[in-house]
């Protein structure tokens, strides 16, 4: 894994923004994944300036999100893709079409989830891979205990990223229990994965994904066996860990 370490949260996103234009801008039609959550707000916005500022262009991009919660529609103002719609796609010039999030609205979910992986697949694969991380080291929804070998699956959400994410809602009630997730088998296919950590908060997150052994009680940890893993922390973050 190699480290990125920053002064601030706006130095981190504009490390993983530079990555990310840089890798468009050499393969147009890349195949981006994307996460939603707090972490990577200010990188859309600083990808949407890039864009604006024609220093890249999404239009041959194919992009894919980690995760929706399930029974949620995509108007829903909570969905995730309503966040990407807002955040980034809205934005840009990445086609409708071609910016993909797992259907959670639907009583088909498992052939809505082996659809997806399937996309993913005829797409090529996942280029570029974004994500944040968890309290409990999930990535994507993939919260402790799941298989390293699940592809795209439904998840119940742990009790810990409910409370996390019921900042989004008006009351905790209305967070739903399930989502669709890509499998951390999907994510490590990626052939690059950038990670993103900010904040105090998650630093005995950095410290456990830097110092733990491998194991599915902490998702993340999987990383440690990819190849070509970036992760951009800020200074509180990192606090922990001796890089
Ligand atoms: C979101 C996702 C999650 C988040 C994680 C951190 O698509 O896959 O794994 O990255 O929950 O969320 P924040 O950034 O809100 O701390």
């Amino acid at each position: 894994m190699d480290f990125i370490i920053v002064d601030n949260y706006e130095e981190m996103s504009k490390s993983a923004a530079a990555i990310f234009v840089e890798n468009v801008n050499k393969k147009p039609d890349t195949v981006l994944g994307l996460a939603t959550g707090s972490t990577p707000e200010r990188f859309y916005e600083l990808l949407i300036n890039e864009y604006k500022e024609n220093n890249v262009s999404f239009e041959n991009v194919t992009s894919f999100n980690l995760d929706e919660y399930v029974g949620i529609s995509p108007k829903n103002s909570q969905s995730y893709h309503y966040y990407m719609n807002e955040k980034l796609f809205n934005h840009i010039n990445l086609p409708s079409e071609q910016a993909h999030l797992p259907e959670g609205k639907t009583d088909h979910l498992q052939e809505a989830c082996e659809e997806y992986e399937q996309k993913i697949n005829t797409a090529g694969g996942i280029d570029l891979q974004l994500l944040g991380i968890g309290l409990n080291g999930h990535i994507g929804f993939n919260e402790p205990g799941t298989s390293f070998d699940q592809e795209t699956h439904v998840v119940d959400l742990a009790p810990s990223t409910r409370e996390a994410n019921a900042r989004f809602f008006d009351s905790i009630d209305e967070v739903p229990t399930k989502a669709i997730t890509m499998g951390i088998k999907t994510i490590m296919q990626s052939k690059q994965i950038v990670l993103l950590i900010s904040g105090e908060k998650k630093a005995d997150c950095l410290y456990q994904l830097v110092n733990d052994p491998v194991s599915e009680d902490f998702p993340a940890s999987i990383l440690n066996q990819h190849p070509n893993v970036t992760i951009i922390a800020d200074k509180a973050a990192a606090s922990k860990i001796n890089k």
